[in-house]
């Protein structure tokens, strides 16, 4: 038998309607979109098409959209990007939270080009204080980046409010919503961001394509000079086929999402209250908000347990913890330390992130390896 999978935040398979839209594209139809000939023709129609589903998901034009590697890429090309744009001007506020494709970006720009950065506390939930975002707001503040949705937590940030403290000050808005497209709803003039990463992987696209959405006007440089594709923004023949499957996993995602949320909330919250049912609520500790989240995250701290070692023991279950091992000995996850959990807590942590495929009877047999393992362990803790 496979194990359960239930580690969609770090990857979700292709789907495959995806992959049915894409294999043309990596048979016959491998014509470069810049040619002027049938074979570019019919490429670059691709790639229009799949520009404007991908601007459907998020309620963008089709030209705000600049097709890029990865979400990290455009996580750097976002924050490196309007960095350059307004040199002369040098301060970032991002959170203490951020996928480290934008933590280790803006400590890149604080460290080898002297910009100074502001890294936001969270609160017990991983939201940030709109009050001290408006406090470390300078003149000298060119781009506020803050998540969407937090991978490990999928804590929500008050995106709107947030996007209108920038707006009436007239700085940048920077958000990664690599986890929440497909997730749950994300609108670029209700978020009120001006950028926004997109990561095919998370959202049952191929792995090495994203997007980076450019609100029309944005003072953004390049980052990948060269020939003038993607609005000259992003030089490089595109990548076809990987567009054409990315566009196709917006669609899918904004047919589905309707009935992604509900199914996937009741599922996740099954696992969780069959957990708590057959563990006891004092011994489990839901990390993360208990409203303003994903609804198919569920991170949870077994009291006294080490989250790697409690997976190791349930190999029928593919989960992960957001603890990291350094020279032999296990650190804990920084965005559970930066919500205030102790060493040992956050050690506790293991991440259960469930997507399309998920059934009930999987959660079943999950809450049933969970219990039954976190009973024996801690019986042999006592022993
Ligand atoms: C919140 C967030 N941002 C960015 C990324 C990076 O995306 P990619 O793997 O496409 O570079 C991830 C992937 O884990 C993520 O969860």
């Amino acid at each position: 038998m496979k194990p359960i999978y239930m580690d969609y935040n770090a990857t979700t398979p292709i789907d495959p309607q995806v992959l049915e839209a894409m294999l043309p594209y990596l048979r016959g139809e491998f014509g470069n979109p810049s040619s002027s000939h049938v074979y570019g023709r019919r490429a670059h129609e691709a790639v229009v098409a799949a520009r404007e589903k991908t601007a459907a998901l998020i309620g963008c034009e089709p030209d705000e959209v600049v097709f890029t590697s990865s979400g990290s890429e455009s996580n750097n090309q976002a924050i490196i990007g309007t960095a350059i744009a307004h040199r002369g001007k040098g301060h970032i506020v991002t959170s203490q939270t951020e996928h480290p494709a934008v933590l280790k970006t803006c400590r890149y720009l604080q460290e080898r080009l002297g910009y100074k950065v502001t890294y936001l506390p969270v609160d017990k939930f991983g939201i940030i204080s709109t009050e001290d975002l408006e406090k470390a707001i300078t003149d000298e503040t060119v781009l506020v980046t803050i998540m969407h949705a937090n991978n490990e937590t999928g804590t929500i940030q008050p995106n709107e409010k947030i996007g209108k403290i920038l707006e009436d000050r007239n700085i940048p808005f920077h958000t990664d919503a690599a986890q929440s497209c497909g997730k749950t709803d994300v609108d670029v003039d209700s978020l009120k961001v001006d950028l926004l990463t997109i990561a095919g992987h998370k959202l049952y696209a191929p792995k090495g394509i994203g997007a980076l959405y450019v609100r029309d006007g944005t003072q953004l440089d390049s980052l990948i000079h060269g020939g003038g594709q993607e609005q000259g923004r992003r030089a490089g023949t595109e990548n076809v086929p990987y567009i054409v499957g990315l566009g196709k996993a917006c669609e899918i995602a904004k047919r589905d999402l309707p009935d992604f949320k509900p199914r996937t909330k009741v599922l996740r919250e099954g696992l969780y209250q069959g957990i708590l049912d057959k563990l006891g609520g004092d011994s489990v500790i839901l990390n993360g908000h208990p409203e303003e989240r994903l609804p198919n995250t569920l991170n949870l701290s077994f009291k006294g347990l080490v989250g790697e070692e409690l997976l190791k023991s349930i190999p029928e279950i593919a989960a992960s913890t957001g603890s990291a091992c350094h020279s032999g000995s296990m650190e804990p996850s920084p965005v559970l330390t930066a919500m205030g959990l102790s060493g040992e807590t956050a050690l506790g942590a293991v991440r259960f992130s469930l997507g399309r495929w998920t059934t009930k009877d999987e959660v079943d047999h999950a809450i049933d390896l969970v219990s039954k393992n976190v009973s024996r362990i801690r019986l042999q803790l006592k022993a």
